[in-house]
């Protein structure tokens, strides 16, 4: 029987990082030991690119070293949270299976001296990486120290060998049945695709202009299909010998080579790994984003954040850093979103190797620096916040979110490059949070019922059953916003005929798309209303909805824009523009009013981020995140677990968890 709480285990929230102790040796390791307990570290993942060292050849195993620091962990109160190294086969493996490294679409065959470099669908690596996971668990399965364990690392490589190829017919065989099939839903009827045989079906590798859209949309559905296999033959290996939780870090937001919910499905606990990609308030929000996201995969059920940097913000190839307090803003943006603690990518920075420049808890400079005095005080405030484990949040919106429609918006020939999923999602959730308005992710297909308002970004694809449940929703009293673009392909990316977007969700909304009118880059129209719009214009008429702003530029003015549609006992919102970021605002602050929504915690001025978390017995508590320069008074002065004394004020920049709201 799996014990699925991780923190029933701890005693309390997790608090630690990814150890990695054999790039140190023993005075390190003594030091190591007398710093995680004064930053209150009680989880350390071990192990995650340890193959060369656990396995130095094939089949021969050398856990001595292992034992040593899980035993040494364990004695200074440390539980451990093991991981599978098999996202880092050693140069041994590599030469031996040279068919299990990856390859490009174009062909090129990767080399080893990196990480990552295998490809899932080779026997080969499919073996080795059961080997050994079996191994670790007949070996650690039952040992005290340890928490949970740690399949392998964000999964996400893809890979275009022959391997593949023969796993993608495979899989391709299983979904369409027979080749006419295969055929007919990726329309290679076009452009003298036709195939007479399941060996000339190929991954999309390079080829000479558009790739076969229907082709890549599957490509992604069989790679998706494919990491969740090979999850679950460590998962089971692991079963086998143990009954601690299994999990997998999952990387978001941008990582999108797998259905997230499926594979949350298969996951004891969901996991997330997070890193910000714009410093400042861009980095709070997208703390929430993430967390917003990583408790919708697992249905609301408490999750973990399993990698955040102490001072790492990606913006593109360069490393930001973080600001003061962000280490403790963040891991409370977190925790106050459901997360059971924080852990972080790494313990101690390293000293050479490929992530030398990486932040970590314990930087360079060691622990007289400001990096590791704000990693002691932040888990000082984790250690006072047991209480919480095992309590949810609950939200009244729900973003729709679907990888199938990620997908097909990465196809080639599309109208327009700025159709970007990834971006759009994040612009819904945005003015949600700056409202303090708590947001669910949701599938299309999924009951959303409950949720007085959902919005619905970047639809391209909409699947029939989605836009019936849509439909449904708003005629049952929802509010729902759909905006640009949306349902205009169905789920094998043909495109929906007789006008956008698909039948039974036009219904609702009251309107039919004749036409999409892409706008230039850095294009900018205004509406009737005064809005702002960029990218994206269409033509469009009402059957049965109200307009609300039209275009005033060329074919389109005095045509509709923006409507609202009453139906049933619901309302359909439908926008035909990518809104500027302050009208967008707005427009969601109208459709709040709408749907009745208020904030989690209202009264608090803008800037201040506030989340309920509550126990199934009633009791609840009130995280609350000053992102402003300036004190805030407190509406309601309560019982501080940060400080053990009544909050009558949050600090600029400062945080609170009050009991009993
Ligand atoms: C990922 C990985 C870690 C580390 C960090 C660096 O999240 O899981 O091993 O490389 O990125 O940000």
């Amino acid at each position: 029987m799996t014990t699925r709480s991780i923190t029933d285990r701890l005693g309390g929230l997790a608090f630690g990082g990814d150890y990695n102790p054999e790039q140190w040796d023993e005075p390190v390791w003594k030091e190591d030991d007398e710093l995680m307990r004064r930053a209150r570290v009680n989880l350390a993942t071990l192990g995650v690119f340890s193959w060369a060292l656990l396995e130095p050849e094939e089949a021969r195993y050398d856990f001595a070293w292992l034992d040593a620091h899980i035993d040494r962990l364990h004695a200074n109160g440390v539980a451990v949270d093991l991981a599978t190294p098999t996202a880092s086969p050693p140069p041994w493996f590599t030469l031996a299976h040279p068919d299990a490294l990856v390859v490009r679409p174009d062909g090129t065959r990767l080399v080893h001296g990196s990480r990552d470099t295998y490809c899932l669908a080779a026997p080969a690596y499919r073996s080795a990486a059961r080997r050994i996971a079996s191994a670790l668990a007949e070996r650690y399965g039952d040992h005290p120290a340890l928490a949970m364990w740690h399949v392998h690392n964000e999964y996400g490589t893809l890979c275009w060998c022959d391997h593949t190829a023969a796993a993608f017919r495979v899989w391709l065989r299983a979904r369409h049945g027979s080749l006419d099939a295969l055929n007919e839903a990726w329309g290679t009827a076009f452009w003298s695709q036709r195939y007479t045989s399941w060996e000339q079906v190929l991954p999309p590798r390079a080829t000479q202009w558009h790739k076969n859209p229907g082709q890549a949309l599957d490509f992604h559905r069989f790679w998706s299909d494919e990491i969740i296999a090979a999850y679950r033959e460590q998962r089971d290996a692991i079963r086998a010998h143990s009954d601690r939780p299994v999990t997998t870090n999952l990387m978001l937001p941008a990582y999108q080579n797998i259905d997230l919910w499926a594979f949350a499905r298969e996951l004891d606990v969901v996991t997330c790994d997070q890193y910000p990609s714009a410093p400042g308030l861009a980095a709070a929000a997208d703390v929430a984003f993430h967390a917003d996201r990583a408790r919708s995969l697992g249905g609301g059920r408490p999750w973990l954040l399993m990698e955040q940097g102490t001072n790492t913000v990606y913006d593109g190839d360069r490393v930001l850093a973080k600001d003061p307090g962000d280490i403790l803003r963040h891991t409370l943006g977190h925790i106050a979103r459901g997360s059971e603690g924080a852990i972080f990518f790494q313990w101690r920075q390293s000293r050479a190797g490929a992530e030398t420049w990486h932040s970590a808890m314990v930087p360079h400079a060691g622990p007289d620096s400001r990096i590791f005095r704000e990693v002691t005080q932040t888990g000082e405030v984790v250690a006072r916040l047991g209480e919480l484990a095992g309590s949810t949040v609950s939200a009244s919106v729900a973003v729709l979110h679907d990888p199938d429609a990620w997908w097909a918006l990465g196809v080639d020939g599309l109208p327009s490059p700025e159709l970007d999923y990834h971006t759009a999602l994040a612009r819904a959730h945005r003015p949600l949070w700056d409202a303090g308005v708590t947001v669910d992710f949701a599938h299309p297909e999924h009951e959303v019922s409950r949720y007085p308002l959902v919005v619905a970004p970047a639809l391209f694809l909409l699947s029939d059953r989605a836009a019936e449940n849509l439909r449904r929703y708003v005629a049952d009293g929802g509010t729902l916003l759909v905006q640009h673009a949306s349902g205009y392909a169905d789920g094998r990316l043909h495109a929906r005929l007789g006008g956008y977007p698909a039948a039974p969700l036009r219904e609702a909304l009251g309107i039919r798309v004749e036409e999409y009118r892409p706008l230039r880059q850095d294009e900018r129209i205004t509406l009737s209303d005064g809005s702002h719009g960029a990218v994206w214009s269409e033509s469009l008429r009402t059957e049965g909805a109200e307009t609300l702003a039209t275009y005033t530029h060329g074919m389109l003015t005095g045509s509709p824009a923006f409507t609202r549609h009453h139906y049933g006992t619901g309302q359909g919102w439908y926008l035909s523009t990518r809104l500027d970021d302050t009208d967008y605002a707005a427009l969601v602050g109208r459709l709040l009013k709408e749907a009745g929504v208020e904030p989690d915690v209202p009264g608090l001025p803008a800037g201040v981020e506030a989340v309920t978390r509550h126990a199934p017995d009633g009791r609840r508590w009130q995280v609350l995140l000053n992102h402003t320069p300036e004190a805030v008074p407190l509406p309601d002065p309560a019982h501080d677990l940060l400080t053990d004394a009544l909050a009558h004020e949050l600090p600029p920049g400062g945080c609170a968890v009050l009991r009993g709201h």
